[in-house]
C-alpha cells in the first residue's frame, strides 16, 4: 500500500467519495507523499521520459524560436522568460545554452520557474542557479513582456471527469470499497451538461468528458500577453479538437499502471485538449496550432542541427539520430505531442506554426 493510500482513504470515509481532480491534486502535490513532490520521476531509472531529457536539440531549437519572436518584436528590455512546470530545468538549461550567442537576450532576461515540487526546485537550481522560483504564474509581477513555455504540464494538472449517464453528463469520483479505491459516479452527483461543448452533448451513455486544469494558469498568460506583449509556447500529448474517452492514465516504471492503485507512487495524466486551451485564451490573443511536434520542430532546423552535432561526435551519432527522430516521427512522439502558440497580436508572429 502506497503511504498515501491511507489519507485518501481516511479523508473519503469522513466527507464521501472525491472528484478525480481532488485525486489527482492529492497524488501528485500532497505535501509529503505527492508523487511530484518526493522525487526526480524522470530518466531511465524513474516512470517516464520527456522531450527534454530524451535529446538537447528540443531546447535549443525551443530556444532559438523564443530569441527569433524577441529580436523581430524589437529586442524588448527587460523581458520575463518564464517555464511552467520544469522538471528537472533541463529544457530551461538547453534554451539558455543556444541563446548565449543572440546580442542583448540574456542581457535582457530573467529566468523564472512556476514549480510546486522542492525536490524539483532543487534540481532546477542545479542547472539554472541564477533562476527564480514561483508558486503560480499569477504570482509573478506583470509589467514586462513574457516569453513561457510548458512542456507537458498542463497534462500533469488536475482535471475534472465527466460521464454521461441515464440522468445526464455528471463528474466521476473515487470512491473506497473494501479498502479499494475505485471510480464512481454518485447519484446524486450535479448535472454538468453546461459544461460540455454543445456538439458532444448527445454522446452515448457511458462517454467521457474531461475538463482540463490550470484555468488561472490560462487567464493570467491570456492577460499578460494582451497587455505586455509576448510570446508562449504549449507542448503536450493530446488532441487538437474537443473529443470524447477516457484518458486518465497512471505510468509507472515507464509501464501503464492502474491509476487507482498505489496513489502517488505513481504518475497521473490526461491527455491535453488543445481546443479547450484556446477557447480560454479568449480572442484577444494570436494563435498559432497546433501543430504536431515533429512538423514544429522539423520547421525549426531539427534535421540539420542533429547532422551538425552528429558530426560533430561520432559516436554519438547514431543515438543522436534516433533520439530526434524519436522526437519528430509521427509514430512516436511527433504527431500525438502538439506544439500550440499564443502570443500578443502586437507581437510578430512565431515561428515553426504555419499552417
Ligand atoms: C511531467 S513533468 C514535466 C517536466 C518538464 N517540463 C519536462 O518536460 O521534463 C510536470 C512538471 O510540472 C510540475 N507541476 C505539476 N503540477 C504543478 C502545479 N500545479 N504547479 C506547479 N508545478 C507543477 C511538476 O512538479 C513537474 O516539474
Amino acid at each position: 500500500m502506497s503511504a498515501l493510500a491511507p489519507l485518501i482513504a481516511e479523508r473519503i470515509r469522513e466527507r464521501g467519495p472525491i472528484t478525480i481532480a481532488e485525486y489527482m491534486a492529492i497524488c501528485l502535490g500532497h505535501a509529503t507523499h505527492g508523487y511530484y513532490m518526493k522525487q526526480v520521476p524522470f530518466g531511465r531509472e524513474g516512470d517516464f521520459t520527456t522531450a527534454p531529457e530524451i535529446s538537447q536539440v528540443f531546447g535549443e531549437l525551443i530556444g532559438l524560436h523564443l530569441a527569433d519572436v524577441w529580436l523581430r518584436a524589437g529586442a524588448p528590455n527587460p523581458v520575463q522568460l518564464v517555464e511552467l512546470g520544469p522538471g528537472r530545468g533541463t529544457l530551461m538549461a538547453d534554451i539558455l545554452r543556444a541563446t548565449k550567442g543572440v546580442p542583448g537576450f540574456h542581457a535582457a532576461l530573467s529566468v523564472t520557474f512556476v514549480e510546486m515540487s522542492p525536490v524539483l526546485r532543487a534540481e532546477q537550481k542545479a542547472r539554472v542557479p541564477h533562476a527564480r522560483w514561483a508558486d503560480r504564474l499569477a504570482d509573478i509581477p506583470s509589467g514586462q513582456p513574457l516569453l513561457l513555455v510548458a512542456n507537458e504540464f498542463f497534462d500533469a494538472l488536475p482535471a475534472r471527469q465527466l460521464i454521461k449517464t441515464a440522468r445526464g453528463w455528471q463528474e466521476r469520483h473515487v470512491a473506497l470499497e473494501d479498502e479499494r479505491f475505485i471510480p464512481v459516479v454518485p447519484e446524486d452527483a450535479p448535472l454538468l451538461d453546461a459544461l460540455v461543448p454543445a456538439a458532444l452533448q448527445g454522446a452515448p451513455e457511458g462517454s467521457f468528458y474531461e475538463l482540463l486544469g490550470g484555468e488561472e494558469d490560462a487567464a493570467v498568460l491570456n492577460q499578460r500577453l494582451s497587455q505586455d506583449g509576448g510570446a508562449a509556447l504549449i507542448i503536450d500529448y493530446g488532441h487538437a479538437k474537443h473529443s470524447l474517452g477516457d484518458t486518465l492514465q497512471a505510468m509507472r516504471q515507464h509501464a501503464y499502471a492502474d491509476p487507482f492503485t498505489a496513489p502517488g507512487d505513481a504518475d497521473l495524466t490526461v491527455h491535453v485538449d488543445f481546443e479547450q486551451i484556446i477557447e480560454r485564451a479568449g480572442k484577444a490573443l494570436r494563435v498559432l496550432g497546433p501543430v504536431g511536434q515533429g512538423r514544429f520542430l522539423r520547421a525549426l532546423g531539427l534535421d540539420i542541427r542533429t547532422a551538425v552535432l552528429a558530426k560533430a561526435n561520432p559516436p554519438k551519432a547514431e543515438a543522436l539520430v534516433v533520439a530526434s527522430r524519436r522526437l519528430a516521427d509521427s509514430e512516436q512522439m511527433g504527431a500525438l505531442f502538439k506544439v500550440l502558440s499564443l502570443s500578443s497580436p502586437a507581437w510578430p508572429a512565431p515561428a515553426g506554426l504555419d499552417s
